[in-house]
């Protein structure tokens, strides 16, 4: 049986940015599901698909083919055989994900391909219901959790040194409205495993959030490989 990490939390949080640096750290698979959710949009645009008709976003599941692959430590996102690592990250993207992540039938292709992966290895999988839906029995749950206006404070940092143009309060309303979207859905919703360990990271550093987290990971493994 595999090891298995589960990360959960909002965006906002160094999710990313944290599950990448356990991964290197502690050897683990890291798996960006977020980024499946942003294939399937991406496919739908393409095809001039909208978030309503679910007969024509059901024939795309039917023989849409999903890999993540590892390069580097880079996790590398194939769309019927095409590398789309950046398209997933284009705004029109970003724009509609949450629409088609709310989708029952989007939901349920692709938890079973997500639960398939921890057949590759021990992983750590981050995203929003890994540990409710995808790995319920996950070996380690952090949820990773952020007030919202350290969220929208990093995100609008984020976008000055990009060059975007925009206020603090359009920041934080469009991330208040994304939270609400996410928190309330009706199919697997943001919400905290009942036991899933919560690490805020609102006044924390990364390195301080790796360093937490990796010390309850390895508690985790001690105890397996003694037990
Ligand atoms: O983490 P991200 O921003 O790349 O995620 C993209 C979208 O997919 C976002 O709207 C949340 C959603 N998502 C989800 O519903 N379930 C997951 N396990 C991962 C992401």
């Amino acid at each position: 049986m595999a090891f298995v990490v589960a990360i959960d939390g909002p965006a906002g949080t160094g999710k990313g940015t944290i599950t990448k640096l356990l991964a290197e750290k502690l050897h683990l698979i890291n798996i960006d599901t977020g980024a499946m959710y942003r294939c399937v949009t991406l496919e739908c645009i393409n095809k001039g698909i909208s978030v309503s008709d679910e007969n024509k976003i059901s024939e795309v599941l039917e023989k849409i083919d999903i890999k993540l692959k590892h390069d580097n430590g880079r996790q590398k996102a194939i769309l019927n055989g095409v590398d789309v690592s950046e398209d997933i990250r284009s705004p029109k993207v970003d724009g509609e994900v949450a629409k088609f992540a709310a989708l029952k039938i989007v939901r349920d292709k692709m938890t079973p391909l997500q639960r398939e992966m921890e057949k590759d290895g021990n992983i750590i999988m981050e995203g929003r219901d890994i540990g409710t839906v995808v790995f319920p029995n996950a070996d380690v749950k952090i949820f990773l959790d952020c007030s919202l206006e350290e969220r929208a404070r990093r995100r609008y940092k984020q976008n000055i040194e990009k060059g975007i143009q925009t206020t603090y309060e359009e920041v934080l309303s469009s991330i208040i409205k994304r939270h609400k979207l996410e928190t309330e859905r009706e199919i697997a919703p943001l919400v905290k495993a009942e036991d899933a360990i919560v690490v805020d990271s609102t006044n924390m550093s990364i390195n301080e959030v790796v360093d937490k987290i990796e010390n309850i990971i390895n508690l985790k493994l001690k105890e397996k490989n003694n037990g």
